[in-house]
């Protein structure tokens, strides 16, 4: 039996999407155990693009257990419009099961009015994806949240709802200045969506303890990335769950024994969607050869994600938090043609070099990279499948990484496609 966690070691977007699909040929389960539909991991799959957002990205093979878990906040509506999309153009194979856990929290219509009305209020904008993803997790803390299990007892949740909404409309309309919504509807609508969810809904815990018993091959799929980790990232511009590896556990009611891997994704770049510090962020030219070359608007909701170099201070960072034990680097064909790549070595903070990240509110705002250029091998490698052919100047760059991170580098994915990526050694 294996426990793989993967999870982004970046901003998020560093296409865990593909990997998480490329790994789960050999898993049995594949887990979500943070996050919601703020996540985007896209898939091609013989020149078809498919997002996925809240169902796991290994759905897509035969034979997988997909398990949405209780670290999870979920949309209902998003979960089934998803579903209906996959089922449709006859994506999701019979033989895929999913399971949702019951202690799962529902994103409610009033939490994305929440999160919509404040990112325009806040002095301090996040910019986040208007999905409800903070309020809903604010509720979880609140102990005011509604559970994927409540809505199996409606006559329960009714009074429940009754006193959230009185005290939610209270804040929508005097502090938010927004409409109040109507109790009928809002309980109505979820009920009913309560019941469609039936089938799916079930104890996650035993169900994955069982999993692990049976000595199955289990992948935790990371959403986001460490720098957007509630705890560890560059708060407040983060998201609202913790993202770093410690969380699969949690999130998935699995003991740390069921762990035996952590794999880091990372992007052979770095991007950004929203706001908050970014050290190598690169505003001009290469910024925007970056995100032309790379496709970098965001899965969730379009935006143009800001691009810079690689920043290996940030990383050696996540590698840290995380435990990573293997690196999966992602899109190094968007470099393909470049003259030079810079590698953030170091930052310059407050007159000296440092490669720590500094701690506190603004401080990485003040950091300016330190790079040390490469080469660039200036042809394409897409074609390649064996880590021995690559340009020496590809080999370079990437034992470089690999040195300063003092991690081995697993997979190298090459382009968006199912198979274009060298394979160094298999995780399962
Ligand atoms: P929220 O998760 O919607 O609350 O957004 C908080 C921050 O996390 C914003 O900067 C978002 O752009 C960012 N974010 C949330 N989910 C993702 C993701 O899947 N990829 C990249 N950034 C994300």
């Amino acid at each position: 039996m294996s426990g793989i966690v993967l999870i982004g070691a970046q901003w998020g977007d560093e296409g865990k999407g593909k990997i998480v699909d490329l790994l789960s040929e050999n898993a049995d389960v594949i887990v979500r155990f943070q996050g919601g539909n703020n996540a985007g991991h896209t898939l091609v799959i013989k020149d078809k693009k498919i997002i996925l957002h809240i169902i796991p990205s290994g759905a897509l093979r035969e034979n997988k257990i997909c398990i949405i878990g209780n670290g999870v906040v979920i949309d209902p509506k998003v979960f089934f419009d998803e579903l209906n999309q996959l089922k449709n153009n006859k994506l999701l194979p019979e033989s895929t099961k999913i399971y949702i856990s019951s202690s799962a929290h529902i994103i409610m219509p009033y939490h994305k009015i929440i999160d919509s009305i404040r990112e325009t209020l806040t002095p301090t904008k996040i910019g986040t994806t208007g999905r409800g993803i903070g309020p809903a997790y604010e509720d979880k803390v609140a102990r005011i949240g509604i559970r994927v299990g409540d809505l199996l007892f409606p006559d329960l949740l009714k009074d429940r709802l009754k006193y959230i909404l009185e005290e939610k409309n209270q804040y929508i309309t005097k502090v938010l200045k927004g409409n109040p919504l109507d109790f009928k509807e809002v309980y109505e609508d979820v009920v009913s969506f309560g019941e469609k969810m039936h089938p799916y809904i079930c104890d996650t815990v035993e169900l994955m303890h069982k999993l692990t018993r049976d000595r199955k091959n289990i992948l935790f799929e990371g959403a986001q990335g460490t720098m957007l980790d509630i705890d560890h990232g560059t708060y407040p511009f983060v998201t609202s769950s913790n993202t770093v590896a410690g969380n699969a556990a949690i999130g998935s009611g699995v003991p740390l024994s069921a762990i035996t891997k952590v794999v880091g994704v990372v992007k052979a770049y770095t991007t950004r969607v929203g706001n908050g510090p970014f050290p190598t962020e690169e505003t001009s030219e290469i910024g925007d050869y970056l995100r032309k070359k790379g496709g970098e608007y965001g899965a969730t909701t379009g935006r143009p994600r800001r691009c810079g170099w690689i920043d290996l201070v940030a990383l050696k960072r996540a590698v840290m938090l995380n435990g990573i034990d293997r690196l999966v680097i992602t899109k190094l064909d968007v470099l393909n043609e470049l003259e030079t790549i810079k590698v953030c070595v170091a930052y310059k903070y407050n007159n000296k070099e440092t490669d720590i990240m500094p701690y506190g509110l603004n401080q990485l705002d003040i950091c300016t990279p330190i790079y040390r250029e490469f080469r660039g091998w200036k042809k394409n490698i897409s074609n390649i499948r064996d880590g021995l052919d690559l340009p020496v100047e590809a080999k370079d760059y990437l034992k470089f990484i690999e040195d300063f991170l003092e991690t081995k580098i697993s997979i190298v994915s090459i382009g968006a496609e199912r198979d274009e990526n060298i394979i160094f050694e298999y995780l399962f």
